[in-house]
């Protein structure tokens, strides 16, 4: 029987058929004798995830469809089922993490994370997935970060071919494998849309986090996602070489009011690069493609793995102070005109801060910790 594509309900006890081999139903005993939660590695908004272990092997007979798993590590993101107002929109966000991921199981890419199941228990709602243990870096030399941005571009355009946005891409969400693969995590705010569809790729929906939004997803303007998706992954680049984001004029700076987010974005609409900044001319003339203030000027993901930056070797470097950096004239004029528009349409609306106040909510997410169930408490480390 084909599970209905339904988050399950928070309050419902019905299991999911077990036919599917990687959905399950579980109770919070069953679980805890199939992992073992080692530690904490990250949280969120909506949760953490664990790194655990299964607790069979999993050639021996009693090896089922949640322990057979070839790795002895994996990474459980995990949502609690607590009675709060939020647990069901938490699930859902899961849900929906789980629906697109899964999709990749049968057509994998590189760079994009592969999943193994979604477990619900009473307590817990939990996707498992491939452990990466390292958080891509960033300050690192062009000529190695070269090769990652590739694969990553690749992910996202395989992403964008199959009608999904990921809409959070940041390096935060980036990890790599033991092959030195970068890869994507963190389909919470991914969408996945019917690529017929005349509104295939349309929304007006401002989230995400502040430095890597798109001067038209910040605004909450109708835009095309994959063009903000290039964004975030333009910012990325920047970051990945330079140690800070294109449009911060130092690491850490705080966006601590939307006063502050609103100065921002203005820089984005600009699309001055601020501070000092190093990078081959090459790389430069790609990132700014992927990094124009006008979406309809700037690069689709297939269109930034056709660049010229990946026949060419690294060659002159370009540095903050040069002129040449500067906009054209033409695109300047053309980004002017966007700001002045935007400033129009932002006072015009109504309550324009509100999604921005969503996207800083989301930016400074507090760390809730998990609390597993007693059950669960002799398969935790001491202390
Ligand atoms: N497969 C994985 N292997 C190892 N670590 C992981 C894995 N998935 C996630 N993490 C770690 O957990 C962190 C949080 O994961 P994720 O981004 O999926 O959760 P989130 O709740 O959506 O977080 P946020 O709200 O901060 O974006 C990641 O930044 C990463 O450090
Ligand atoms: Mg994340």
């Amino acid at each position: 029987m084909e599970l209905s594509p339904q988050p399950p309900s928070s309050s419902s006890t019905t299991p999911p058929p077990q036919e599917h081999t990687d959905i399950f139903s579980l109770t919070d005993n069953v679980l805890a004798d199939k992992l073992t939660f080692i530690e904490e590695i990250g949280f969120g908004n909506w949760g953490s995830v664990w790194l655990c272990r299964p607790k069979a092997d999993p050639h021996s007979p009693n090896a089922d469809d949640v322990t057979r798993i070839q790795e002895n590590k994996i990474a459980v993101k995990l949502v609690h089922r607590s009675k709060t107002p939020t647990t069901a929109a938490r699930v859902r966000s899961l849900w929906n993490e789980m629906k697109i991921v899964r999709e990749f199981k049968s057509d994998p890419h590189p760079s994009i994370i592969p999943f193994h199941s979604f477990i619900i228990t009473p307590s817990y709602a939990m996707i498992t997935m491939a452990y990466l243990p390292t958080l891509i870096t960033v300050e690192v030399d062009e000529s190695r970060a070269r090769k990652w941005f590739r694969f990553l571009l690749s992910g996202v355009e395989f992403l964008h071919k199959r009608g999904v946005v990921h809409n959070d891409i940041k390096p935060a969400n980036i990890l790599l494998s033991h092959k030195n693969v970068p890869v994507l995590v963190d389909f919470g705010f991914a969408e996945r849309y019917d690529a017929k569809s005349s509104k295939a790729f349309l929304s007006n929906l401002s989230y995400g986090t502040p430095e890597y939004l798109s001067p038209e997803r910040a605004r909450g303007l109708p835009h095309d996602t994959r063009k903000s998706d290039v964004w975030s992954l333009g910012v990325t680049f920047f970051e990945i070489i330079n140690g800070r984001t294109p449009f911060e004029l130092y690491d850490g700076e705080q966006f601590a009011t939307k006063d502050d987010l609103e100065r921002y974005w203005s820089r984005t609409l600009r699309g001055k690069w601020v501070g000092t900044w190093t990078m081959s001319k090459p790389a430069e003339q790609l990132l700014r493609r992927m990094l124009a203030p006008n979406a309809d000027l700037r690069y689709t993901a297939s269109e930034a793995m056709a660049d010229i930056y990946w026949v060419q070797k690294p060659s002159e470097v370009s540095h903050s102070e040069c002129p040449s950096q500067l906009l054209s004239p033409l695109t300047y004029v053309s980004c002017l005109r966007t700001f002045n528009e935007l400033q129009l349409i932002t006072c015009l609306r109504e309550g324009p801060f509100t999604s921005f106040s969503y996207a800083l909510q989301k930016h400074k997410g507090e760390h809730r910790p998990f609390e597993p169930p007693r059950a669960w408490i002799s398969t935790l480390p001491k202390g």
